[in-house]
């Protein structure tokens, strides 16, 4: 997890209230703040809403002290005022949300079970109702949308997927295999490393897959490596490095900045040689119960990219390498001399899955041992 201010407030809202004290403290109060309304903002989906503003104040207490953020609220964006110097006299919130400041954090940033908003209040300063026959005020539904974030979504990844501009459903159909092997991930502060941003060489293209990343994963780091130059997707929990996914000092450069990865898809160049070349990179600094996924399989079979349709196990093909792989998983009974990727990754990959163009492979500990010498299935 990346040691930045919402790497400290993810990692602490899984933890006591000591612990979220602790952050708060080494973050700052008001930095924390805004950076938990920062999320909700992005959480809210907020060009989708009819036409309507609001100005809410987020009144976050701690002890004896309460730290005020306001924001500035409109279909398809919002305002920090307090960073734009506008002081809380000059801009009367339409809307105060209290919440306990702890808590916030933890509705943001915790595990699902750990996210409650018992200490919440909102308080309506404008009360112009939704319409003639109703008591509900007009910015309401904008205020829903900005709490929403508080409450695990029903989130469907293929919708997700559409949703933020990404190819995982309609062109492929990998969103069903991703929700099989992530979801049991979703609750924890983890790093995702993704090859390939989209939008080739257009910089202000692309980045739907890793919105998609940031939007299902509510306490996850979602980086992103392209050849090309990006201005997409970066901030929040969104980080973009530029590079190639076949060069090793650049890969070790983004390494060192997000830590070891639980999450490395390959969505890049999809040549063989290249995602040969990024595995055998990556593979080593994935966390010991983490997966990489490798989009994109028919181009194994393809020759503009290096692949084959007649040597079905060439060790130069993406497919052949990762049939490989499959062999590595029992690689302690082997008998004879195996190829080097046997060997190399044998004792760390623990499963091997092939769905239509996409291959998931585990990390892990892989050294069961085979059966004792003298047992009866391996005599002779
Ligand atoms: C299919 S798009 C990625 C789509 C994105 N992952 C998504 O689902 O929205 C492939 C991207 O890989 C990038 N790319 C191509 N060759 C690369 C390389 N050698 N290293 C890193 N990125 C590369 C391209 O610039 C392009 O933006």
């Amino acid at each position: 997890m990346i040691e930045d201010d919402t790497g400290k407030l993810i990692a602490a809202a899984g933890g006591t209230e000591r612990d979220i004290g602790d952050a708060l403290r080494a973050v700052g109060p008001e930095r924390a703040v805004q950076l938990l309304a920062d999320e909700l903002i992005h959480r809210a989906d907020l060009e989708d809403l009819p036409h309507a503003e609001a100005v809410v104040r987020f009144a976050c207490h701690l002890g004896e002290r309460t730290v005020n953020h306001l924001v500035h609220v409109s279909k398809g964006s919002a305002r920090h005022l307090a960073d734009a110097g506008e002081s809380e006299r000059a801009t009367a919130p339409d809307v105060t949300v209290r919440y306990d400041t702890p808590e916030l954090v933890r509705a943001v940033f915790g595990p699902t079970s750990a996210r409650t908003s018992a200490t919440r209040r909102v308080e309506w300063h404008t009360t112009d109702p939704i319409g003639p026959h109703s008591e509900v005020p007009r910015t309401a539904p904008l205020v829903q949308r900005l709490l929403r974030g508080t409450v695990p979504g029903p989130d469907d990844l293929a919708e997700l997927s559409l949703r933020f501009g990404s190819d995982k459903w309609g062109l492929h159909f990998y969103t069903p295999l991703f929700e099989r092997h992530f979801a049991s991930l979703r609750d924890r502060p983890l790093t995702l490393l993704e090859l390939g941003i989209g939008g080739f060489d257009d910089p202000e293209a692309g980045g739907g897959s890793l919105r998609l990343w940031r939007r299902y994963f509510h306490r996850a780091m979602i980086c992103g490596v392209d050849i090309a130059e990006k201005t997409v997707a970066a901030g929040g929990r969104i980080r973009s490095f530029c590079g190639s996914q076949t060069d090793p000092v650049f890969l070790d450069s983004v390494l060192e900045r997000v830590g070891p990865p639980d999450v490395v898809i390959d969505d890049a160049s999809h040549r063989c040689a290249d995602v040969i070349a990024s595995f055998r990179h990556l593979f080593p600094a994935l966390r010991p119960g983490g997966l990489y996924v490798v989009e994109d399989l028919q181009t194994s079979y393809w020759p503009r990219y290096g692949g084959s349709s007649e040597e079905l196990s060439s060790p130069a093909t993406s497919m052949g390498f990762l049939k490989t792989l499959a062999d590595a998983v029992n690689h302690e009974e082997l008998n004879g001399p195996a190829p080097d990727a046997v060997d190399e990754f044998g004792p760390h990959v623990v499963s091997v899955h092939f769905y239509h163009n996409l291959a998931v492979i585990e990390k892990g500990t892989n050294k069961e041992g085979t059966l004792p010498s003298w047992h009866p299935a391996r005599a002779g």
